[in-house]
């Protein structure tokens, strides 16, 4: 089992969410006493459902630290042999339901979704937008969500396919012959220009560079400690989101006085009209960009960085990838753009992508919270309670398949309903999957027939920030390949 390494340290993160957990939980409206094992008699009384078993650690820090001191897949699947498929903890001051199989994910997901609404911390959503689409359930959200997906239609990627390539390929150029590259910085930079492809569409140079240089300032300051103490990253990274707003309103106001019409996601939202006639505001439209644009940089990129590691790992996988790629290379002479039909019939690669999807599992949980008093299987899962599906654990937990193994040949079977969600499940599932998918494959395409690679040091270990990235990034020495295959 690899080594695994914390990127938030334990006294960081007890900084981070225990203070104000500790204030939340004094001051809200569910004490301590009301979460259940705590004398929470009155509650008790009013239903005959049990409790999922459990333990909810010390009052008010739970088990925030038992969590954070070790691998949080040991520390969950350790609870998932303990008790079962559904167990109780509290992290961060937060009362939580874990729920760790695939009929429970549809439960949570799919089946009884109207039961449950999407949360996350208010630092997080202040520098997203409050208008982001992932914060909310509903009619807003149906017609948000319509239109992203639009903007990520087949129809739009097999347009974006020859500029997916040439941003790919300006990345990998920028390599020097035996230069350490650290592959996750490289796979942010390159997923994060793919999202203004897809978000803007061809952006002005001012524009972006700008666009760029608040967009990283937010970013540095996602995981920092919420504060508005003038100079600490997260308040520096608040200043930078309001100018982003601006940024973003600009572009729109030059979009609409050149009545430029283009596919890509700005302009999806700036053509929507209601049937009564009612248009998106700027502060929607900036919201919605800007949440697309974190929504799918570091998810994209942690993937591609495993996928770097996974072949680095395995010799052969690497020479069936490479064989692959390199008969679709020769039958492009070497220097033909790749064509989205080549893209879809990477039957190999896919399944390289898949398993690494599958292995990683970027995303563990989708946060959810129980918006009523909610059964699942004779237990209750309480109202104001977080209720995850924790996805990692339904990924690992098929007997006899030897999950824990790189083994990208499962994919050669479908598999069963609900195993398999890298990209979340029901009404709130990932809308850029097939974008994902494709730049990983065309990133792998180019990786495999240009260079080879060997990781530099130890690289057996596991980073959160907060997703999961090989450690330190993946240092890796490339070289450049012979294209004379
Ligand atoms: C490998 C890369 C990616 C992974 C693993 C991933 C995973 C996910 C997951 C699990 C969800 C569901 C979260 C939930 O249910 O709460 C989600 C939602 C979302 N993803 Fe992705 N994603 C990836 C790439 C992308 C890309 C490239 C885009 C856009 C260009 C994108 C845009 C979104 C959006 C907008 C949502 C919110 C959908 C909604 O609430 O209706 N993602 N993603």
């Amino acid at each position: 089992m690899a080594e695994l390494v914390l990127f938030v340290s334990v006294p960081a993160a007890v900084l981070a969410f225990g203070v104000p957990a500790f204030f939340k939980v004094c001051t809200s409206e569910y004490r301590w006493r009301d979460v259940g094992l705590h004398g929470g008699r009155d509650w008790r009384k009013k239903t005959k459902l049990r409790f999922p078993p459990g333990s909810m650690g010390w009052p008010y820090f739970g088990e925030t630290l038992q969590l954070y001191s070790q691998d949080p897949n040991v520390y969950f699947s350790t609870k998932h042999k303990r008790f079962g498929e559904i167990f109780k903890t509290n992290i961060l001051g937060c009362p939580c339901v874990m729920l760790i199989s695939p009929e429970a994910a549809r439960f949570v997901l799919v089946t009884q979704a109207h039961l449950f609404k999407p949360t996350y911390p208010k630092s997080k959503e202040r520098l997203i937008g409050p208008f982001a689409l992932f914060f909310h359930q509903g009619d807003y959200h149906t017609r948000l969500r319509k239109l992203v997906q639009r903007s990520l239609s087949f129809e739009a990627l097999r347009n974006l396919v020859p500029h997916v390539e040439a941003l790919v390929l300006s990345g990998m150029n920028s390599w020097g012959d035996g230069q350490v590259i650290n592959m996750f910085k490289e796979m942010k930079r390159i997923s994060f220009e793919v999202g203004i492809l897809t978000t803007f569409g061809h952006l002005e140079p001012r524009s972006r560079e700008e666009l760029k240089k608040n967009y990283r300032i937010v970013d540095a300051g996602y995981n920092s400690f919420p504060t508005c103490i003038p100079g600490t990253q997260y308040k520096k990274a608040l200043l930078a989101r309001k100018r982003l707003g601006k940024i973003i309103s600009d572009i729109i106001c030059e979009r609409k006085e050149k009545k430029l019409v283009e596919r890509d996601l700005l302009s999806c939202l700036l053509n929507w009209k209601g049937e009564g006639g009612e248009v998106l505001s700027d502060d929607q439209i900036a919201d919605n960009i800007i949440g697309v644009l974190f929504a799918a940089q570091d998810t994209t990129a942690s993937a591609m960085t495993w996928v770097v590691k996974y072949l680095h790992d395995e010799p052969k996988l690497l020479e069936s990838v490479k064989a692959e790629q390199k008969a679709i290379h020769k039958s492009n002479e070497g220097n033909i753009p790749l064509s989205w039909d080549q893209t879809r019939n990477m039957r190999i690669t896919h399944k390289v992508v898949l398993e690494s999807l599958r292995m990683a599992s970027i995303i563990s949980f989708p946060f959810r919270e129980a918006i009523a008093d909610v059964e699942y299987k004779g237990f209750l899962i309480p109202k104001g309670w977080k209720a995850m599906p924790f996805g990692n654990g339904v990924h690992h937990a098929c007997p006899g398949n030897e999950p824990q193994k790189c083994n990208p040949s499962r994919f050669y079977v479908a598999p069963k309903a609900n195993t398999f969600m890298p990209f979340g499940s029901g009404g709130h599932a990932c809308p850029g999957y097939e974008l994902a998918k494709l730049e990983m494959l065309i990133m792998t395409h180019h990786l495999v027939t240009k260079f080879r690679w060997e990781a530099e040091g130890s690289n057996s270990g596991i980073q959160y920030g907060p997703f999961p990235v090989p450690v330190r990034g993946l240092p890796a020495r490339f070289r450049k390949e012979s294209t004379n295959f």
